[in-house]
């Protein structure tokens, strides 16, 4: 896992006020970087989150020889004349998604070597990649790993019937865009149904790919033999936007979001409902007011549309804050509430059941601390954490948070948020 030395110092207790945008979707923009590889054209992205992962996949898409001009949140992306299959293995072991290169490289080129990725340590071991390897072997990709790289070769793909075993986000999205070229017509199953997921196909089908049913359980996709140049317009972060929701309610402030969509995290709004969070919504923007009183609610994650797990951690900042006992349930991965030991430390009441389950009781003044960021979500929910706690919290190892959360100090800073970078 990657670290940094750099720190954000908070002093709270903070209230928040005004009005924040939220950027493109992360989880987006990584997928439509390397679907570039499956278009010899160019490629306009706008609404393009300038954090770290993107970086590092424009520096992937360069390494492969591809033109990339990038400015601000615009960028241009051609890959007309790639000339290499091989993913930069340091580059590639940092962060999860640079497994998306990998079947739009096999489809391009016939043929992808790249290492086991990394990323976030949110589930047990490294997190595994057993179901794409199985999906292209089956698409007809020879697949050796020797060294610690594995090598695909595949001279065309075939399309599949294809039933995911599991729901996964990032293998629903590379075997669909993966399928694009191959040879007929591949039907995929127990699909993820995330929003990234149909703006992907979307994309796809702007650019000549023949796509149906992204954002339901079965996808169809006709492969073609070639696809063309398109725009995309990187949709708002609804991860962004429900943490920014969180946070407003969490520290007792009116905050108006904009550039966002307030339907993409329709099953944290339920929860608010529940909670006694009051907020107003219209199709792009969505205000938090103060609530009289917050009564504490159970949650559990669930792929989309329920409840997902990237805000479960943020949330259980919001349960040390309202009224009762609540029960959390993280279902998707095993790590992603250990980060709850550091806010029992900071004073919350929390008992941890299981690795899948805690008990929260508040409401609780929190206390400053030096805590260390584990991952991306919890550290943003440590950034609650500090703004609502009495004196000074030190977060350490940042670069988890700036992975994908862009100019947050000077975001929050701008709606009255005591933090600095240092
Ligand atoms: N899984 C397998 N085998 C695989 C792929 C996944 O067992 O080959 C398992 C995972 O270990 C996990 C479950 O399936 O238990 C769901 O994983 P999924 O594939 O959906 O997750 P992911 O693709 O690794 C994406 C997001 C995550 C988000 C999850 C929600 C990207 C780049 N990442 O991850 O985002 O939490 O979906 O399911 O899209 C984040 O933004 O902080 C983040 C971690």
């Amino acid at each position: 896992m990657e670290t940094s030395a750099e720190k954000y110092i908070i002093n709270g207790p903070t209230r928040i006020a005004g009005s924040i945008r939220v950027n493109g979707a992360k989880n987006l923009a990584l997928k439509v970087l390397p679907a570039c590889l499956l278009v010899p054209d160019a490629v306009d992205i706008t609404n393009l989150p300038n954090i770290e992962d993107v970086k590092k996949e424009l520096v992937i898409l360069r390494e492969l020889g591809a033109a990339v001009t990038a400015d601000g949140s615009r960028a241009t992306v051609n890959t007309a004349s790639i000339g290499s299959d091989h993913l930069n293995p340091e580059l590639a072991k940092k962060f999860r998604a640079s497994i998306m290169f990998v079947g739009p490289l096999l489809a391009r080129t016939g043929a992808a070597s790249f290492p086991h990725p990394g990323g976030c340590v949110i589930g047990a071991g490294s997190r595994p990649i057993d179901i794409f390897l199985d999906a292209f072997e089956k698409m007809g990709a020879r697949v050796e790993l020797r060294d610690q790289m594995y090598t695909l070769t595949a001279k065309r793909l075939n399309a599949i019937n294809y039933f995911f075993y599991k729901i996964s986000v990032t293998a629903t999205e590379a075997v669909m865009m993966t399928a694009a070229l191959a040879k007929g017509t591949t039907v995929l199953s127990n699909c993820a149904m995330e929003p990234e997921i149909p703006a992907l196909a979307d994309f796809l089908n702007r650019c000549g790919a023949k796509i149906s049913g992204a954002g339901t359980p079965t996808i169809t996709i006709e492969g073609v033999e070639k696809l063309h140049g398109a725009h995309i317009d990187i949709i708002p972060d609804r991860i962004e936007t429900g943490t920014f929701a969180i946070m407003a309610a969490a520290l007792k402030s009116e905050l108006t979001i904009t550039h966002c969509v307030p339907d993409h995290i329709r099953a944290l709004l339920a929860l608010f409902d529940r909670i006694g969070i009051p907020y107003n919504e219209t199709a792009d923007t969505l205000t938090i007011r103060k609530a009289k009183h917050m009564a504490s609610h159970d949650a559990i994650t669930h792929e989309y549309p329920g409840f997902i797990t990237d805000l479960q951690s943020p949330y259980t900042v919001l349960m040390t804050q309202t009224e009762g006992v609540s029960l959390i349930h993280e279902t998707i991965y095993d790590r992603r509430l250990l980060f709850t030991d550091t806010l029992a430390q900071m004073g919350a009441n929390i008992i941890m059941c299981d690795p899948h389950r805690v008990v929260v009781m508040g409401p609780t003044q929190l206390q400053g601390k030096t805590v260390i960021s584990p991952d991306l979500r919890a550290g943003i929910a440590m950034v609650i954490a500090g703004m609502a706690a009495e004196g000074t919290t030190t977060i350490e190892n940042i670069y988890q948070i700036e992975r994908g959360y862009e100019q947050i100090t000077e975001r929050l800073r701008a709606i009255g948020a005591d933090i600095k970078k240092i």
